[in-house]
């Protein structure tokens, strides 16, 4: 079975989906990881400002993969794990850019499906429902007001000692947001059969919950 979560930056899906994939014993694909890991390559790499045909050639030699453990994928370049490396501002809004276009898109759906072959799994994104997963049997999209979405990321960011202003995380948020809905291929928005949440009131085991009662609803077969 697969269960899709999309949302914005910030509407909690992250944190949700990992605490979800746990409770149902389903594997954790975080797919913003991958676009930030292209982000990180590309940027090694001298690639942010090649053009596409450029683009599509430097990815077939780009060693990144998403493998399966403990119960998550983690994604290796070069055989490392990237996550020390890629949560961070000058990541996000650089996977943000490179996630409009087409060669990146395209070379990330065979590995994003191909964790949905590999058993039951929770996929997390912008387009898991809409695009990449489109016959999904749970579909959620979560939402949340823009300033408690910046304070969660604010947290997140703080938390993990990087030193952020308030104010650069709402901006950085918003050209984010503004980006990743309208940008022209696989735009973020929610699928027409996903459930919207939003979680602006919510804690997040009160989102856990209410998540897990769907999917087991569905798994049940009740009608969506
Ligand atoms: O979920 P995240 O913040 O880690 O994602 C980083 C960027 O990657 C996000 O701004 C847009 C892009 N992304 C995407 O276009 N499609 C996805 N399925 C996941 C992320």
């Amino acid at each position: 079975m697969v269960v899709t979560v999309d949302g914005p930056a910030g509407s909690g899906k992250s944190s949700a989906s990992r605490l979800l994939a746990q409770e149902l014993g389903f594997a954790f694909l975080d797919t913003g990881a991958l676009y930030r890991a292209i982000a990180l390559a590309a940027r090694r790499d001298g690639m942010l400002e090649a053009g596409e045909a450029e683009l599509a050639a430097w990815l077939k030699q780009v060693p990144l993969e998403a493998k399966s453990q403990g119960g998550r994928f983690v994604v290796f370049l070069d055989g490392q794990d990237v996550e020390p490396f890629i949560r961070n501002e000058a990541i996000s809004q650089l996977a943000s850019r490179l996630s409009a276009l087409a060669p990146v898109r395209e070379h990330l759906l065979g590995l994003q499906r191909a964790a949905g072959r590999a058993g039951d799994l929770v996929a997390e994104g912008r387009d898991m429902g809409t695009v990449v997963f489109p016959g999904a049997e749970a579909k959620f999209f979560l939402t949340a007001g823009e300033s408690e979405r910046a304070h969660r990321r604010w947290l997140e960011l703080t938390q993990s000692g990087q030193q952020v202003d308030m104010a650069d995380v709402l901006a950085d948020l918003r050209l984010r947001d503004q980006r990743d809905s309208q940008r022209s291929l696989s735009p973020l928005r929610p699928a027409e059969d996903a459930v919207v949440l939003d979680t602006t009131p919510l804690s997040l085991s009160e989102v856990v919950a209410a998540l897990a009662q769907k999917v087991r609803e569905r798994r049940a077969g009740a009608p969506r």
